[in-house]
Parts: C-alpha cells; sequence; structure tokens
C-alpha cells in the first residue's frame, strides 16, 4: 500500500518551514551552517519564483514538524529535442524517523513530479551506502559521478 504513516503529510516546501524546522533535517544529511530565518527566507523566495525548476517536498508528523525533505530539479537541455532531465537533490529523513518508507515515499513523489512535467530521466548520486535504498526506488547504477570542490 502506498501510503504515509498515519497522521503524516507531504507537501510542497513552504515560507513557513524554516519554523517547521527544514533545516534539522537537512543537517542529518551535511553541513547547513547557521542561516538566519531572513536569509532562508530569501533563498526560498528565490526558488518560489523558479517553481518550474525547483520542486522541494517535505513531509511533516502529525504535529506539523518537517521529519522528511527531498528535492527534483529539472534541467532544461538543447539536447534530445530541448529534453528535460530531472535531478534528484538532499533527500534526507530524520534518523528517528527512517525506516518507515518515508525516503522512498518522497523519492516517489520526485519522479512522479518529474515525468509529469515531461523529463525523460531522473538522476541523482549518492554513496555507495545509500545504493541499495535508491534500488529499491527503482534506481540503477549509471555512470561515475567526478567533483571539483572550490
Ligand atoms: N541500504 C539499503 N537499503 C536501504 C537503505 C540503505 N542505506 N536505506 C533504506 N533501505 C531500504 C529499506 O530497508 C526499505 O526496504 P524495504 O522496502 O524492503 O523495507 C527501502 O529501502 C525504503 O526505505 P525507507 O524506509 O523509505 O528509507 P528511509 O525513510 O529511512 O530513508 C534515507 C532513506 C533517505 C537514505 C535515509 O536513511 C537518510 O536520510 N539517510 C541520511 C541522509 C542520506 O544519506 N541521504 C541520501 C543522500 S543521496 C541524495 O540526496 C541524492
Amino acid at each position: 500500500k502506498k501510503a504515509l504513516p498515519e497522521s503524516y503529510t507531504m507537501r510542497p516546501l513552504q515560507r513557513s518551514d524554516y519554523k517547521a524546522g527544514v533545516l534539522d533535517v537537512l543537517k542529518v544529511l551535511t553541513t547547513v551552517g547557521d542561516i538566519t530565518e531572513e536569509a532562508w527566507t530569501e533563498r526560498y523566495d528565490w526558488m518560489a519564483k523558479r517553481g518550474d525548476e525547483y520542486f522541494v517536498l517535505v513531509v511533516c508528523d502529525g504535529s506539523g514538524k518537517c521529519v522528511g525533505t527531498g528535492c527534483v530539479l529539472v534541467e532544461r537541455k538543447f539536447i534530445h529535442n530541448l529534453g528535460l532531465v530531472g535531478h534528484i537533490e538532499d533527500i534526507v529523513v530524520n534518523k528517528d524517523q527512517q525506516g518507515k518508507k518515508l525516503g522512498l515515499r518522497i523519492i516517489e513523489a520526485l519522479d512522479y513530479i518529474a515525468e509529469k512535467v515531461g523529463c525523460y530521466k531522473t538522476i541523482l548520486d549518492c554513496s555507495e551506502t545509500n545504493e541499495g535504498f535508491y534500488v529499491k526506488c527503482g534506481y540503477k547504477r549509471a555512470g561515475l559521478e567526478m567533483a571539483h570542490y572550490y
């Protein structure tokens, strides 16, 4: 059955989600830094203006607290007949909420969005330790990630 646990909800990121703890969720993934609500809101507004490009979802528990999040970015190409490619980024579920299929539901929802907006594929980078999770979500190993850090 494709459902979230009772009382949990999934929805697009909202302007008020700084207060709902979305940055605390992201801290489970990596360094977030000390971001003020003003700075967060400025970035949120920038993304919201690009609503056909940035799709950020959150999962909240019954109290309204964010416990999971994920994003798909829609890249516009010239190749493949002006093709669109989805890029899945920053998938994370709070430690005490892992194993409840929240991550899987987030990926399913992001895949649905990417397909609906016309992407011919969706890609992502992950560590070997997360490969099994993405395989369960229907992804398969393709290519090799390279990075140049500045
Ligand atoms: N390796 C193998 N299988 C896994 C793993 C894993 N690391 N994690 C989950 N699974 C399996 C589960 O057992 C489950 O299998 P089942 O259907 O047979 O029961 C299935 O994958 C779905 O698991 P969920 O319960 O949906 O996973 P969860 O909600 O715990 O979310 C996630 C998984 C997002 C990886 C979570 O563990 C997490 O937040 N980790 C820390 C942050 C992180 O590494 N995020 C991914 C970064 S990569 C990126 O963002 C593109």
